[in-house]
């Protein structure tokens, strides 16, 4: 798990920038769970006018109504956004279909200049674990990569040809997480962006248990069996007791916190959203 130190934040946002001046489209990905929370702080200010596009991954952790409504919102910000689930399926083509419709200008340019088939290439950049190694696999058809023997290449910087028509910055921009805002850090936590004990996990699962409540409340009763009544204290006693996470009498509750994670990471209370 990456520490990030401010003069870290500087250097890792000076080579973004630097790697930035290289490619013509650069792929933001953000976590469906948490499609804002997962968001680089500073991504606009680093990204400025390159062409970009929003991948939303996880789209299968997610709740799909929420999905289409941040979607939209995107949308209206005028930011171009794809929702994938690269655990499965991957459809490229959704990616490059919209990534060829995002530069049409530049490619109509550039055919105008006698500029033909040169590849658009593609930088990724995001915060820890949203996915950005596991889309880059599944983008890299391996029949038609050969990263070492192209001519023209310095060894620092590999691009990865993806297809005809596409190459790919071979390291993704690795970015920090948003540090300043209590709620957004329980949600990193949660969704495993941040290191849980980076925050109290306690201060988490109880956001965690309130959240539920009030939004996916059928969750919460069919899958611990619990009463909405209950307070969070006894809903975490109600499961420590049943799943026989005691030792001499008191709850063990760090493993009753383990519990909650890995039933929400693993999708045992549903496709959850944290970002409304
Ligand atoms: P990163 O490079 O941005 O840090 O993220 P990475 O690709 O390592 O992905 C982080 C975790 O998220 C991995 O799970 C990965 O399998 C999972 N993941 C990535 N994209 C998707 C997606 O679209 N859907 C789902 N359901 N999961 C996705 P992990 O538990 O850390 O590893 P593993 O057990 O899958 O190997």
């Amino acid at each position: 798990m990456i520490q990030w130190f401010p003069g870290h934040m500087a250097k890792t946002k000076r080579q973004i920038i630097e790697n930035l001046r290289l490619v013509d489209i650069v792929y933001e990905l953000v976590d469906a769970r948490i499609p804002f929370s997962s968001r680089n702080p500073l991504i606009d200010e680093i990204v400025k006018n390159k062409p970009r596009l929003v991948i939303m991954t996880k789209a299968d952790m997610a709740d799909d109504s929420l999905t289409k409504k941040h979607v939209s919102t995107f949308e209206r910000q005028n930011i171009s956004v794809v929702v994938v689930d690269a655990s499965k399926n991957l459809n490229k083509n959704i990616i490059f279909d919209k990534t060829k419709e995002i530069l049409s200008e530049k490619i109509a340019k550039d055919a105008k200049k006698g500029i033909i088939n040169r590849p658009i290439r593609i930088m990724i950049l995001g915060i820890p674990n949203v996915g950005k190694s596991t889309l880059i696999n599944r983008l890299v058809d391996k029949k038609v990569t050969n990263v070492g023997d192209r001519p023209g290449i310095t060894k620092s910087k590999q691009w990865i040809r993806l297809n005809p028509s596409f190459e790919l910055l071979d390291t993704p921009g690795v970015l920090w997480p948003k540090f300043e805002d209590q709620e957004v850090g329980y949600k990193l936590a949660l969704t495993g962006a941040i290191k849980d004990d980076i925050l109290h996990l306690d201060d988490s699962i109880l956001y965690f248990l309130d959240f539920l409540r009030t939004y996916y409340p059928q969750s919460l009763i069919n899958r611990y069996e619990i009463d909405i009544s209950m307070s969070n204290l006894e809903v975490l006693d109600h499961i420590g007791k049943k799943r026989g996470l005691i030792k001499n009498n008191e709850v063990l509750y760090e493993r009753v916190y383990d519990v909650i994670l890995n039933d929400f990471r693993n999708l045992y209370l549903g496709k959850i959203t944290l970002d409304r």
